[in-house]
């Protein structure tokens, strides 16, 4: 067992890191356990009544809530727009800015279904029994785009 008085700072950083994470995980909550010099030493979280893993404080000023994942927007249009513009930034080097008209290399791409463009964007591939309009295999997937499949859909989308 060291001394105490080397113990100790490491304790107190292992806290200081606890704390930091908790505040970060729990949006700012502060766990109920505190390096406390005058009584904990080696022991500083079991079996004291100061577990830091419920921290049962949480009105204690902090008025930000986890706020977590942005909430996924339910409005058509803007989906719709955000489509148009990741349709812009990735797609018109060789499709028309028009999804209506073919473009300098890919074809018309207006009414793609949400499946088509799963398909395309993700692996390069059609949807089975899909009959694609081109059969050159110039495009390449784009998998980082996966996370903009549903606002590519809506924009491109039958009707709009
Ligand atoms: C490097 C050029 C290129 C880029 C960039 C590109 N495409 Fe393509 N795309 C093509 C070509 C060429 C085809 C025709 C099939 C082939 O050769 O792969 C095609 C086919 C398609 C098809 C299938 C059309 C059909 O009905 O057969 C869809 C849908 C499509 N592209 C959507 C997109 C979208 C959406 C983007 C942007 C995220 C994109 N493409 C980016 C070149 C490209």
């Amino acid at each position: 067992m060291p001394s105490r008085s080397a113990i100790h700072p490491l304790i107190a950083l292992a806290l200081a890191s606890s704390i930091a994470c908790f505040a970060i995980a729990c949006g700012g909550e502060e766990p109920a356990a505190k390096p406390d010099p005058g009584k904990q030493t080696d022991e500083p979280t079991a079996g004291t009544g100061n577990e830091p893993s419920e921290p049962a404080d949480p009105g204690n000023g902090e008025p930000e809530e986890p706020a977590s994942e942005e909430p996924q927007a339910p409005d058509p249009e803007a989906l719709a727009a955000r489509g148009k513009a990741v349709y812009v930034a990735n797609c018109i080097a060789c499709h028309h800015t028009e999804p209506g008209l073919d473009g300098a290399i890919g074809p018309a791409v207006a009414g793609a279904s949400a499946d088509l463009l799963e398909s395309r964007i993700m692996r390069a591939e059609y949807p089975e029994g899909y009959i694609p309009k081109r059969d050159t295999q110039l495009m390449i997937a784009m998998p980082y785009l996966e996370s903009d499949l549903a606002a590519l859909a809506a924009f491109l989308a039958p009707g709009s």
